[in-house]
């Protein structure tokens, strides 16, 4: 059931706040102000090293992940996608090794072949799965589910905030059992992510401004999307969502890789969707959004009203998000990268809920 909405993808970019919410009533606990998972006993203080992988939307979750691991658990991280993942030949101690498998539905074909290759390499399986029933799930030592309920349209959304929200939770249970939290930092932390929800919605307040910019987008032939740091995977799925729904093309880039081959290709006609909020990495992003401009390519920004205020000057439009702790960012600067796509597919009048070519759920290679 679609409720008031035309599409199932707009009803479940709607639905972010409350499933975002409901997922982390299983991660924080507001009584004492800390963190938690739903297996207790599961001992992450033996983890040395974590093995990210996964497939699509599910693998840009993942490198966020790997941002937020080495930041504030100071863990290395491997990341890869689930296809190449198997047929590598990586390098797994047993001993303190954990391997992290993110799949909204569970049954992704390569995700799950490259878990029972981890487990037969000796590492702890964990799985953040959306689908409880699922594969993945029966198969995990430490199953962390995102509450984020079916997801129908087969580009994933609100799946992707919600894995987002248990990724934060379990980076700072980590953190915490490395001693690296603080009991302060850790309620802080439980703080900002209970605000979560109230600025994802404060994000989806910006969609009428997106609507009113996507007819700008449309003539495209090429977008490029640029971010730095978290919002580097932001940019890759923003790309993702946008070809996936609209076959326009698209590409994410990190923002420094531009001046290394994709500046070529700006002109007028290429939109650059710039993702930056203010912050320790945000000057050397908007050196390279003022590259693009200086080659007359069209810029949107998106960051928050100081981000704005800085930079925005000279933009075809900008987005203001409200400002929030790295750990949550990510949930919120989703929102609008969704909604353009969305918008940008509903006035090119592709079929939104089921894009060609594609499927809900990848069970073959
Ligand atoms: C993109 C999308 C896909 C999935 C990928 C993994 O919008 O939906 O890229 O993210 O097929 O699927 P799961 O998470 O079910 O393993």
């Amino acid at each position: 059931d679609k409720g008031n909405h035309r599409h199932f993808m707009l009803k479940e970019i709607y639905e972010q706040p409350v499933v975002v919410a409901q997922t982390l009533r299983s991660y924080v606990r507001r009584i004492d102000d800390q963190v938690s998972l739903p297996i207790p006993d599961f001992d992450l203080s033996a983890i040395r090293r974590v093995t990210i992988v996964a497939c699509g939307t599910s693998f840009y979750a993942g490198m966020v992940a790997k941002y937020w691991f080495e930041q504030f658990a100071r863990m290395p991280v491997d990341l890869d996608v689930a296809s190449e993942f198997r047929y590598r030949a990586p390098v797994m101690e047993p001993e303190g090794g954990l391997a992290l498998f993110i799949s909204q539905s569970g049954e992704t074909a390569d995700t799950l072949a490259a878990l029972r290759h981890a487990r037969a390499e000796g590492q702890k399986i964990a799985v953040v799965v959306n689908v409880p029933t699922s594969s993945m799930a029966r198969e995990a030592d430490l199953l962390l589910p995102s509450h984020a309920g079916p997801e129908i349209g087969v580009a994933s959304t609100k799946a992707f905030t919600c894995q987002l929200a248990v990724l934060a939770a379990l980076v700072a249970n980590v953190a915490r059992a490395k001693g690296r939290l603080t009991p302060e930092e850790e309620k802080d932390i439980v703080r900002h992510l209970s605000e979560a929800p109230s600025a994802i919605n404060q994000a989806l307040a910006q969609d009428e401004a997106v609507q009113a910019l996507a007819p700008l987008i449309v003539p495209a032939r090429d977008v490029l999307y640029l971010g730095r740091g978290t919002d580097y995977p932001l940019a890759l799925e923003g790309a993702l969502k946008l070809k996936e729904i609209s076959y326009i093309h698209a590409e994410g880039y990190a923002a420094g890789e531009m001046k290394h081959g994709p500046i070529a290709l700006i002109d007028e006609a290429v939109p650059v969707i710039v993702i930056a909020p203010s912050g320790p990495l945000f000057e050397k992003t908007v050196s390279n959004m003022q590259e693009v401009q200086a080659r007359g390519g069209k810029v949107v920004l998106i960051s928050d009203e100081d981000g704005i205020a800085a930079a925005g000057e000279g933009c075809l439009a900008t987005l203001a998000l409200p400002k929030v702790h790295p750990l949550i960012a990510p949930m919120v600067y989703a929102v609008p990268v969704q909604l353009l796509a969305y918008h940008v597919a509903v006035i090119k009048g592709t079929d939104v809920d089921q894009p060609r070519n594609l499927a809900k759920s990848v069970t073959v290679e």
